[in-house]
C-alpha cells in the first residue's frame, strides 16, 4: 500500500514526525504514507542521529524540512516547536517514534541496571512525549483536533526479559499518553499509543536475542508480524479525520499476538522438539 497511490485521507494536515533514521525506521514509513496521503510535515531527529542516519534522502522525497531536537533537552524542544510554528503554522498531528535504552545496548541485566542509564531510557523513550506535549500546547502550536501517536511495545504489559528497561519506559509511555490524553480531550486532541510488533529496525535488531523475539510473535500472531508499512498504513487513520473520538487508548497492531495463546504450528513444532528431546534421554 505504502508506494500506491493514496486516499487523501490527510490533505491539508501538517504535522511534525520524530524519530526516522533509516530506511528501515517505522517512521521512515510513515512519514512516506503521511506524505501520501497529502500531509505536509517537517521531521525531527536528534543532532547526532541527523549526522549517522540518511534522512537528507527522506527529506527530498518528501519536501519536509528537518529540525534538529534532541528530545532529552527540554529548551530544544520548546525552540522545535517555535521553529514548526515558523515553518507551518499550526499542526494537527505529532508522530513520536523515539526510543533509546543505554542499558539494553550495553546488555545489561535488568538486575544490574546503570541508574544514570535507567533515567536516560526513561526520559528519551517516555517523558519526552510528555516534554512534546507540554511545549506543543505552550506555544499554541496544537489545533483543534488534533492526533499524537507514539509508538510502544506489548513489554509494557508483559515482561520480554531482553527488552529489559524499556520494558518500563514503554509502560511509562502509554500511562502518560492516558494522562495527556484526558487533559487535551476538551479540545478535541487525541492521544494514542500504537504497540507494534518486533520490526526488523535499528533500534530493534540492536536488542539481544531480537530474531527469536521476532519469530516467536510472528509464528502465534495469526495474521503474522505486521510490517513498517502497515503500521505506517495504520497510524494514517489515526492521524486521519476517521479516528476522532479514539483517544487515551493503547492499540496493538500485532497481527493478533495479543489475544493470541499458541499456533497450531507451535503446538506441533514442540511437540516434535520435546519428544525428540525424551528419545535422546
Ligand atoms: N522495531 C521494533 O521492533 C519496535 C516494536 C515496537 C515499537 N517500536 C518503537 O518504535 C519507535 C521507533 O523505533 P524503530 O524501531 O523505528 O527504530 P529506529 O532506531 O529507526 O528509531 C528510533 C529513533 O529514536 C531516535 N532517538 C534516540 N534518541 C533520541 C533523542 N535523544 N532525541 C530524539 N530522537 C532520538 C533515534 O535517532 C531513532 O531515529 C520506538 O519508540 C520503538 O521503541 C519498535
Amino acid at each position: 500500500m505504502s508506494e500506491q497511490q493514496g486516499y487523501g485521507l490527510l490533505k491539508g494536515k501538517k504535522g511534525i514526525i520524530f524519530g526516522a533514521l533509516d530506511k528501515r525506521s517505522i517512521a521512515w514509513r510513515i512519514a512516506l504514507a503521511c506524505k501520501r496521503e497529502g500531509a505536509d510535515f517537517v521531521l525531527s531527529n536528534a543532532p547526532i542521529a541527523l549526522r549517522l542516519g540518511a534522512l537528507d534522502e527522506l527529506s527530498e522525497k518528501t519536501d519536509a524540512k528537518i529540525l534538529p531536537c534532541d528530545v532529552s533537552k527540554e529548551e530544544e524542544v520548546e525552540g522545535l516547536m517555535k521553529e514548526t510554528k515558523e515553518e507551518l503554522g499550526s499542526v494537527d498531528f505529532i508522530l513520536h517514534a523515539i526510543g533509546m535504552s543505554p542499558n539494553v545496548r550495553k546488555k545489561i541485566d535488568y538486575k544490574n541496571l546503570n541508574y544514570d542509564w535507567y533515567n536516560d531510557t526513561l526520559d528519551i523513550s517516555a517523558i519526552s512525549l510528555h516534554k512534546v506535549l507540554h511545549f506543543a500546547e505552550k506555544t499554541e502550536l496544537l489545533n483543534n483536533g488534533a492526533s499524537i501517536v507514539a509508538l510502544s511495545y506489548i513489554g509494557a504489559q508483559r515482561i520480554f526479559s531482553k527488552y529489559s528497561d524499556m520494558n518500563d519506559a514503554k509502560a511509562l509511555l502509554e500511562s502518560i499518553a492516558r494522562n495527556y490524553g484526558s487533559r487535551l480531550a476538551d479540545r478535541g486532541i487525541r492521544v494514542n499509543t500504537v504497540s507494534q510488533a518486533p520490526t526488523k529496525t535499528s533500534a530493534g535488531t540492536g536488542i539481544k536475542g531480537f530474531d527469536g523475539m521476532y519469530t516467536f510473535a510472528d509464528k502465534i500472531a495469526p495474521l503474522g508480524n505486521p510490517t513498517a508499512d502497515e503500521c505506517a498504513d495504520y497510524c494514517v487513520t489515526l492521524f486521519s479525520d476517521l479516528t476522532r473520538k479514539v483517544t487515551m487508548q493503547n492499540l496493538y497492531h500485532d497481527g493478533g499476538f495479543v489475544t493470541s495463546g499458541i499456533s497450531e504450528e507451535m503446538i506441533d513444532g514442540l511437540v516434535k522438539l520435546y519428544a525428540e528431546e525424551d528419545d535422546s534421554e
